[in-house]
């Protein structure tokens, strides 16, 4: 008898993502921002100056923000938990004068019905302007910027909106990195051989990610304490060159660096196989190694400051928070201004211009 020819599709094709992550170049109008690597420093900059004058605008008490974006729409889907990132995303579009809707979870969505996460992006597109996305999977928001980009192509959508990555499983944080950026540009002035110690999951934990990424492009150092368990990703190793030292001794770097970053165990990654429950085990370990308390920050120099992206847990002990160089809080009051400088230049306005047109108005009063 003749063996029935099996007609095998084979591996699925790598979906090619270069489409939606054009670099932005200078101009992010209409532009997907999805990772740390579609930038250049000057493009790092803009953002940077649009946040100063986010934050002029935000902190004048007679102005509060600035009406710039009014019958602008904005859906900040977050797949994943969180307190800040969605938040902030909404109150900067909120200052920007638009409105935005923040969907927490997806236990209100038809997905419950059986709808498919790729029509679930396209109906959030039909309701809006820009998107702000955060998925458990690596590379959901370049999915969602895929399909949105498609459903535009077919003239199924009358635009195609931004996409903004809030996160994307254990690949990158990109909003989260400008924001951090700005925290270290606000207090050195520059970027030009700050040497950043870094400890925690550099395996998994996306913030770090896109950190480095920023820190090869803006030429500053980075001092990686590493867990055997959880070490930087070739890739990144490879971007950084001899930017990149890499040690196991904490203190050893913190009395050197300018900036001390951690991380969080992100252990919610852990799977069920044998290996990976052990080499959490080991990084879980060492994390007990990496507390940083009151009497361990002692060790940095005096101008140096300690970053984290928060949530934290007890890698960063609460005694700390008296300390002059922790700027975590202020971190996370920068991640507004920031954030409306991205959403605004995304969407092709700009808060310096909006200044100074204000400034001008303001010199026309009599
Ligand atoms: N830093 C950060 O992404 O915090 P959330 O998870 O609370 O958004």
């Amino acid at each position: 008898m003749k063996t029935p020819e099996i007609n095998t599709l084979g591996p699925p094709e790598p979906i090619d993502y270069s489409v939606v992550m054009e670099p932005i170049n200078g101009d992010p109008t209409g532009k997907n921002l999805l990772s740390m690597r579609q930038l250049s420093a000057e493009d790092i900059h803009l953002y940077i100056e649009e946040a100063y004058a986010a934050e002029r605008f935000v902190q004048d008490p007679k102005q509060r923000g600035v009406a710039l974006l009014s019958n602008v729409e904005m859906r900040v889907v977050m797949r994943q938990p969180s307190t800040r990132t969605g938040g902030s995303l909404t109150a900067a579009m909120h200052k920007l004068g638009g409105s935005a809707v923040l969907i927490s979870g997806m236990g209100s969505s038809s997905e419950a019905k059986g709808e498919s996460i790729e029509d679930s992006w396209v109906a959030f597109a039909a309701q809006a302007d820009i998107l702000g996305i955060r998925t458990e999977e690596d590379r959901g928001p370049a999915l969602a910027a895929r399909v949105i980009a498609q459903a535009f192509e077919q003239d199924q959508l009358w635009q195609s909106v931004p996409v903004i990555n809030l996160g994307d499983g254990k690949n990158e944080h990109p909003t989260q990195a400008l924001g951090d950026e700005f925290t270290i540009y606000k207090q050195f002035g520059q970027f030009a051989g700050v040497e950043v110690a870094m400890v925690g999951d550099h395996e998994r934990y996306r913030a770090h990610h896109s950190f480095m990424i920023g820190a090869a492009i803006l030429g500053m150092n980075i001092i990686a304490v590493e867990s055997k368990a959880a070490v930087v990703p070739e890739d990144l190793v490879e971007l950084l060159g001899d930017r990149l030292t890499r040690t196991k001794d904490l203190d050893g770097a913190m009395r050197y660096a300018n900036v001390l970053y951690l991380g969080r165990n992100p252990d919610e990654y852990t799977g069920v196989k044998k290996a990976e429950a052990a080499r959490s085990k080991k990084l879980a370990k060492d994390y007990k190694g990496w507390v940083v308390d009151y009497q361990r920050i002692q060790k940095m120099p005096r101008d140096s400051i300690v970053l984290h992206p928060r949530p934290r847990r007890d890698e960063l002990h609460p005694s700390v928070d008296i300390d002059p160089r922790m700027k975590d809080v202020e971190q996370m009051a920068n991640m507004t201004p920031i954030r409306m400088a991205i959403i605004a230049r995304h969407l092709g306005r700009s808060i310096k211009e909006a200044e100074i047109i204000h400034k001008d108005s303001e010199k026309l009063t009599p």
